[in-house]
């Protein structure tokens, strides 16, 4: 049955987004839907700021990172007022069905959508990669890639100087970003919310490394953890390092979507939409043991991604014949 179809990106943009949107579009068109795009994720739905989607709506964006819908973090769509209107909004326009391309906070968004009485798809996306119920999220590997690219420069001045690099990465709570990277940049001190820090101990690593004749090295520190700014203080106070700090910031955020994510943002997108024509709404799209799967709103927090600590062993061990 021909279905309306409102798609929205929320929260911080993630490199996919645009893939995910496009296959929204195409895979709904396709299926003789009617789609729309919200612009500005839930400040949209509140402002009715939606958008007829055609084929060429969605045209010259796949290489694009960012989201061409726009994104926010709707501080209305949180107050009663917001909400009520947002829900009216919807009811309005005769929408059947919202996907919605976000993080945690915009699966919350879409699950209170559902409880009001419109049904919801969530596609994850958040350079993060630590949603629950799913194994991937939308940006999360353009993320790593701009992070191990933007290490592999910085590595060749802290070579050249004798420096000690420490390196600010995103991940908000979760350390799954800076892990991977560290593993991926053979970093020599990785230091994740998810685990202690002793600094003593990563003072003394560092000085028997410079010692071993590594007279440089890498600390790839996950924001959940501080600033990379203090770490490196704490270094310099108890070393004779004067070690260099890099936020990498906003830059791990934009930029051409890798391969991995355009692929996984088209699969998503279309999967969504394939629910739809299934009936099969109010769920996440996730990706389990490898593959793309449904996971009921209900049993998204049966599977919460963790670090997996026996890769920070063996990044560790790779990097300094230290566990
Ligand atoms: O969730 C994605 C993320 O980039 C986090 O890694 C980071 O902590 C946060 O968003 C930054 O939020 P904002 O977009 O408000 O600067």
């Amino acid at each position: 049955m021909k279905q309306k179809i409102a798609v929205l990106t929320s929260g911080g943009d993630a490199p996919g987004m645009n893939a995910a949107v496009r296959a929204v579009t195409r895979t709904g068109l396709f299926h003789g839907c009617e789609v729309l795009g919200v612009m500005r994720g839930y400040d949209g739905v509140i402002n009715g700021d939606f958008l007829p989607m055609q084929l060429g709506s969605v045209a010259g964006i796949i290489n694009r990172g960012g989201t061409m819908l726009k994104s926010a973090r709707s501080e209305m769509f949180r107050t009663e007022e917001g909400f009520a209107k947002a829900v009216q909004n919807l009811k309005n326009n005769d929408i059947d069905v919202v996907v919605v391309v976000g993080g945690d906070g915009s699966m919350a968004g879409a699950r209170k959508l559902t409880a009001a009485g419109i049904s919801t798809i969530v596609i994850p996306a958040t350079i993060d990669g630590d949603m629950a119920g799913t194994e991937y999220t939308l940006g999360f590997d353009t993320a790593l890639n701009t992070i191990v690219d933007a290490v592999n420069k910085i590595r060749d001045t802290a070579f050249s100087h004798d420096r000690i690099a420490v390196i600010e990465v995103m991940g908000r709570h979760s350390g799954q970003l800076a892990l991977m990277a560290g593993l991926a940049c053979g970093a020599e001190v990785i230091l994740l919310p998810e685990m202690q820090m002793n600094m003593d101990e990563l003072c003394e690593g560092l000085v028997r490394s410079c010692k071993r004749g590594k007279a440089y090295s890498i600390v790839m520190v996950a924001e959940g953890v501080g600033r990379g700014r203090d770490i490196a203080e704490l270094i310099a106070q108890r070393t004779e390092f004067s070690p260099h700090v890099t936020v990498l910031g906003y830059l791990q955020r934009g930029g051409a979507p890798s391969a991995v994510d355009n692929i996984m943002g088209s699969r998503m997108g279309a999967a969504a939409v394939e629910n739809i024509m299934q009936g099969k709404l109010n769920c996440l799209i996730a990706q389990r043991h490898g593959e793309i799967a449904t996971v009921p709103y209900a049993l998204v927090q049966d599977y919460q991604p963790q670090v997996d600590y026996s890769l920070y062993e063996l990044a560790s061990i790779l990097a300094t014949g230290e566990k």
